[in-house]
């Protein structure tokens, strides 16, 4: 898959690129059966709230097989590798839960300011790709963006250690103010399969989720190869040391592993 011309002044121009249903129903039944298990274990990439619900899952490319599809699916590689120019690493791996009426906020941040504060990534030739494993809407905790924001380089931040369990850079409530008098501030919605790009300097939020709904995202950040980070502060299941170029898989991984499971479970229900 390949983006248009049109997609990428887009990309440019808003910091951000939504593609609704780019992943069919029985492809994210795979990746959702995947992180509902992946939260029930007692994993230490497994980080929860402090009520004790999962809130993230780290790294599951690397001890999940349906993850290691999706971390290397040519849906996101291909039209990243294009945006960056170039072959990637996976920089971090995530399942953000968002659980029904426990799930915390995620305060305004840009991932390029943790990932060159905490991480030593030089540049900011790296982005993110969020897919939705259950329909986001405006009642279950979207992202919520400032369009353009991503023009404006790094921008100043405090170390937040407090507000929810994840440390983070965030910015002041004064500048976010000041970004969205300029770019306004979206909340891109769509059903599960969705796909949706953006800079990593793009400034985003999300608020809490006091809905019964769940909003699990998966996000792969991904960084040009020759742009990996060089300090190692965190862990290695969190900001990753591994920078062996993707090399895409099939387009049909996870079709295929959605078929295998069908026809385990209509043996086993034959028996
Ligand atoms: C993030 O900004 O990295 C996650 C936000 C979310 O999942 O809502
Ligand atoms: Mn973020």
């Amino acid at each position: 898959m390949q983006l248009s011309a049109e997609q990428l002044a887009e990309f440019d121009d808003q910091g951000y690129l939504f593609l609704p249903s780019l992943f069919s129903a029985e492809e994210i039944a795979v990746l959702n059966t995947a992180a509902a298990d992946i939260y029930e274990s007692d994993r230490q990439e497994v980080w929860r709230e402090t009520s004790g619900v999962a809130r993230t899952a780290f790294a599951a490319h690397t001890y999940n097989d349906a993850h290691a599809c999706l971390g290397a699916h040519p849906r996101l590689i291909n039209p990243v590798e294009q945006l960056l120019d170039g072959k990637l690493y996976m920089h971090q791996y995530k399942i953000n839960a968002k659980a029904p009426f426990d799930g915390d906020v995620w305060q305004w941040h840009q991932d390029f300011g943790t990932w060159h504060r905490d991480d030593g990534m030089p540049e900011p030739r790296a982005m993110n790709i969020a897919v939705f494993l259950d329909d986001v809407t405006a009642a279950n905790g979207p992202l919520l963006f400032i369009p353009k924001s991503h023009r404006l380089g790094v921008i100043d931040a405090g170390h937040d250690l407090e507000t929810t369990s994840y440390p983070l850079w965030t910015l002041d409530r004064e500048m976010v103010s000041k970004l969205a008098d300029e770019g306004g501030c979206v909340a891109p919605t769509g059903p599960a399969g969705s796909m949706l790009m953006f800079s990593s300097l793009l400034v985003h939020a999300s608020p809490a989720n006091i809905s019964p709904l769940p909003r699990t995202i998966v996000y792969l950040s991904l960084c040009h190869v020759d742009n990996h980070i060089t300090l190692h502060n965190r862990p290695e299941w969190i900001a990753h040391r591994d920078f062996t170029p993707i090399e895409a898989m099939a387009d049909d991984c996870l079709q295929a592993m959605a078929q295998a499971r069908q026809a385990d479970q209509a043996t086993v229900a034959a028996e």
